[in-house]
């Protein structure tokens, strides 16, 4: 069987009548990473073509969680709420509501906990019905357990009444969820079931070890692989799901080829992912963003730098690149390699432009680092005298003009600040000066000298120095509203920056080029990225639309960090009003991924599944 393609579908897909839709996974109403991103902005669309009554979300309860984004339901009289009323009758931690997102769709959550007591039987019959052995004491794999016995439970109960006859359709997302499909299958309920793999963990395993990953792709022995980096009972997992589904899919090509090998199933289709596009009424408003939150930016490199030594704001651009810590599989070092390029084709051709690169991931530290936070604070507090001066010169100013007798004379502005202010203000400005070049990374991080980042930037004399044109901030944790250094979300950080950087080696999909789109940001990234490797079969003249894909199929290290570091130079050398209009036509782009383009390709998964 062949995996059908985006590319090879046009027309509009109706969903199957008379059907009702439930969608599990470990990341409904618990957010870990993209797939929640997938789940949540997905939910308006289906809702829209389902119904409300028609759609249930499935994940596990976490206390801690839940308060804040779980509404108990009152009513239990429709068939899920009655089947969740029997469940809790027999003494299961179930909870029936809505998730207080966007579309509030009903939810079941269980509680892992709950069954904890009975976790020895249900291992032992994971083990004896599938051949899956489970550690004890995992506390991720027991909690999976735990949670796909519930799931299972579930649709018994549901099923008991005969309401699932030719009707039910179940989609799980990735291994967490999709424990209790062999289960499913083999109690022979009458539920048709979709899994969707959003990657595959020998994969990313074996990516990361294996600089010539795709090309041995055919040749592992996942068994083998699989034992030897500790993780058969996963891989089982995904397998037995993906085996025991009716329709398996995944979210890119590139993953699906990982399937063939690893899996021993190649997806029926493909399910790219997209996002629920906002846009502002009036256009211009990506604009004035950028240009607010930019001011933000430059707040936060006027304190990290100018202490040392100035550049001209205004021919200033900032990149950034961020993600989960995985320097290969993520191209933190091709990023790097090409910045240290970049650099010094802009020294050779003495470029007036500085570009400051931000490094946002995530790294075990102590604490901020305090020299950084000194400086932040010293500049806060010249930027308060200049405040000061100014309301002083203000208030004398218009005594002055306004009461000299009719003769206009501009006032000697100087004259009119005490000495008072002045001592302070210098005062400030000398204790906050330094020799020292301004610091590479925020924190203090636990394992400095073994950081892979540091370690190039050491290696390559790409530490802040004055003559550099492309300067490093190395940010080893995400960016939020409660951080003294940038005080604002990590949103507004991207619309305020000119460029994001992505070009990964191993990534299923990767949200993070396409979130820049859709804030009006371009950005690069790779063909072995899953979104790239789309973009470069669907999208025309994408670079133009703001989606630069950098070659990583067919070259070197060597030749990619060159495509790359060009086109960063070429990007450094466009002038503003090119990079007003380029934002323009990403911001428009991205809305070929609103999930009213791209959640045809669920539908066709789901009139598949009713079809076998
Ligand atoms: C937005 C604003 C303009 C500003 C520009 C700066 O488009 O509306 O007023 O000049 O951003 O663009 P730049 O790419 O230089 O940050
Ligand atoms: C996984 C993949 C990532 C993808 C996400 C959502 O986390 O690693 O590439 O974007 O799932 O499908």
């Amino acid at each position: 069987m062949n995996t059908l393609i985006p590319e090879e579908v046009e027309e509009e897909v109706q969903i199957p009548s008379n059907s009702m839709l439930f969608e599990i996974a470990w990341e409904v109403c618990n957010q870990v990473g993209g797939i929640y991103t997938v789940i949540r902005s997905k939910v308006p669309s289906v809702i829209k073509k389902w119904g409300a009554d028609n759609y249930f979300l499935i994940g596990p309860y976490f206390a801690d969680q839940a308060a804040a984004h779980f509404d108990p339901a009152t009513d239990y009289s429709t068939p899920v709420g009655k089947a969740v009323l029997k469940m809790q009758e027999r003494g299961f931690d179930v909870y029936y509501g809505q998730w207080i997102v966007s579309g509030r769709p009903n939810v079941v959550l269980f509680n892992p906990y709950s069954v904890y007591d009975k976790l020895g039987e249900i291992k032992h019959f994971i083990w004896q019905d599938y051949h899956i052995s489970l550690p004890g004491q995992d506390e991720l794999l027991d909690k999976v357990a735990a949670f796909g016995f519930q799931v299972k439970e579930f649709f018994r109960y549901l099923c008991s009444s005969g309401f699932c006859t030719n009707r039910v359709i179940a989609h799980f997302h990735e291994w967490m969820a999709g424990l209790p499909i062999p289960g499913l299958r083999k109690e022979n309920l009458d539920i048709k079931i979709v899994f969707t793999t959003h990657a595959t963990l020998l994969g990313r395993y074996l990516a990361m070890n294996d600089n010539n990953f795709y090309d041995h792709l055919p040749f592992y022995n996942w068994e083998q692989e699989a034992t030897n980096f500790n993780v058969k009972p996963i891989v089982e997992i995904e397998r037995a799901s993906a085996h025991g589904a009716h329709v398996f899919t995944t979210v890119s090509e590139l993953t699906g080829r990982e399937c063939t090998h690893l899996l021993g199933r190649t997806p029926d289709l493909i399910l790219p992912n997209g996002l629920n596009i906002q846009r502002f009424e009036v256009l211009h408003q990506v604009q004035n963003q950028h240009l607010e939150y930019k001011e933000k930016i430059h707040d936060f490199v006027m304190g990290h730098f100018f202490q040392s030594y100035s550049f001209d704001l205004d021919n200033t651009v900032y990149f950034f690149t961020s993600g989960r810590y995985e320097y290969h599989n993520k191209g933190y070092d091709l990023t790097l390699e090409a910045l240290a390029r970049l650099n010094y084709r802009m020294q050779q051709e003495q470029s007036e432009m500085t570009v400051v690169a931000f490094f946002i991931t995530k790294r075990p530290y102590y604490t901020f680092n305090p020299d950084v936070l000194h400086s932040k604070a010293m500049i806060e507090d010249v930027h308060r005298v200049c405040e000061e001066i100014k309301e002083q010169v203000g208030r004398r100013m218009y005594t002055k003009i306004t009461s000299d007798n009719g003769q206009y004379v501009f006032p000697n502005l100087s004259d009119m600040v005490d000495d008072y202010l002045r001592l302070k203000l210098r005062r400030n400005v000398q204790s906050w000066r330094t020799n020292q070049l301004p610091k590479i990374v925020t924190h203090t991080l636990v394992d400095d000298a073994k950081d892979e980042i540091l370690n190039f930037l050491r290696t390559a004399n790409l530490i802040n120095n004055r003559h550099d044109k492309v300067k490093v901030v190395y940010h080893p944790d995400f960016i939020s509203t409660s951080n003294p250094l940038f005080r604002m979300d990590y949103t507004q950080f991207v619309r305020g920056c000119h460029l994001g950087i992505f070009p990964s080696l191993y990534e299923p999909w990767g949200y993070t080029p396409l979130e820049c789109l859709a804030s009006g940001l371009p950005s690069i990234t790779s063909n072995l990225a899953g979104f790239g490797d789309y973009v470069s079969r669907n999208i025309l003249d994408n670079e133009k639309k703001g989606m630069y894909i950098i070659d990583r199929k067919n070259r070197d290290f060597n030749q990619t960090a060159d495509e790359l570091a060009n086109v960063m130079h070429r990007f450094v050398r466009m002038t503003r009003r090119e990079r007003i209009a380029l934002r323009y036509r990403s911001e428009e782009a991205s809305l070929h991924f609103d999930w009213s383009n791209l959640g045809k390709f669920y539908d066709m998964a789901y009139n598949m599944v009713v079809e076998r």
